[in-house]
């Protein structure tokens, strides 16, 4: 992999939520024994916290600003990772839909995004690092050695989500979170800053079609 041979290492997969991002980058810092940054729980702990303190989605500077003093961790619990806001465990909390939605306002405040930055880039540690995102390959990690873009339809990624909630129990509809997953990726795309994009030298993967386990066999190929 081509880092600068005094950085640690790092493979970067961004894409569009229900993509497959989050398993397939955490299976695969799991089986490399490298560290995991799921960088979309940042902009939902923000999203959580401003939620809990009434904090209005437009109000750049105080979001920033919480950004900046934000309380979180990310402790493994056995082959899954908690998120501690506070020291509170909100990892349920974090996947609501009012959180998504919330949290995708917050992420194209660029004080926020900047506010980020930092908090980010310090996940890179030996022996390596897997990023989940929407900019990691393009703005926090563009050195880094292998850079994926992670697709898959519109109608595929509304199917997993409805799946997903459905085994949780909540009462979902499948049109409306269609409705929802369109706009959220209207807004990263169109952001202006750090716009969901993949870097010039990503390899795009379409999942639309593939299980979890041909993914992580083209991964391993890329590697
Ligand atoms: O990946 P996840 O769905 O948890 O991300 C939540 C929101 O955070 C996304 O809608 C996106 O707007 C934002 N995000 C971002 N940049 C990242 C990761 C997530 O803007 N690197």
């Amino acid at each position: 992999m081509p880092d600068s041979s005094n950085e640690v290492p790092v493979i970067t997969l961004d894409g569009p939520g229900g993509s497959g991002k989050g398993t397939i980058s955490m299976r695969l810092a799991r089986e490399l024994g490298w560290n995991f940054l799921d960088s979309g729980a940042l902009y939902r702990l923000v999203a959580l916290a401003a939620m809990n303190r009434g904090i209005e989605p437009n109000n750049e500077t105080a979001l920033a600003e919480l950004a900046t003093g934000l309380d979180v961790s990310f402790p493994m619990q056995g082959e899954d990772m908690q998120y501690l806001l506070d020291g509170e465990d909100v990892s349920e909390a974090l996947r609501s839909e009012a959180v998504s939605a919330f949290s995708s306002r917050v992420a194209s405040l660029p004080q926020v995004r900047k506010a980020l930055v930092a908090r980010q880039r310090a996940f890179r540690t030996a022996p390596g690092l897997v990023a989940d995102g929407r900019d990691m390959g393009t703005v926090i990690f563009p050195d880094a050695g292998l850079k994926i873009f992670l697709t898959a339809s519109v109608e595929e990624r509304a199917q997993r989500r409805y799946k997903q909630l459905k085994e949780k129990g909540e009462s979902v509809n499948l049109s409306r979170l269609f409705r929802d997953i369109e706009k959220r990726d209207e807004r990263d795309r169109t952001r202006k800053v750090a716009p969901l994009v993949p870097a010039e030298d990503a390899v795009t993967i379409d999942s639309t079609r593939l299980s979890i386990d041909e993914v992580m066999a083209a991964i391993h190929d890329l590697i």
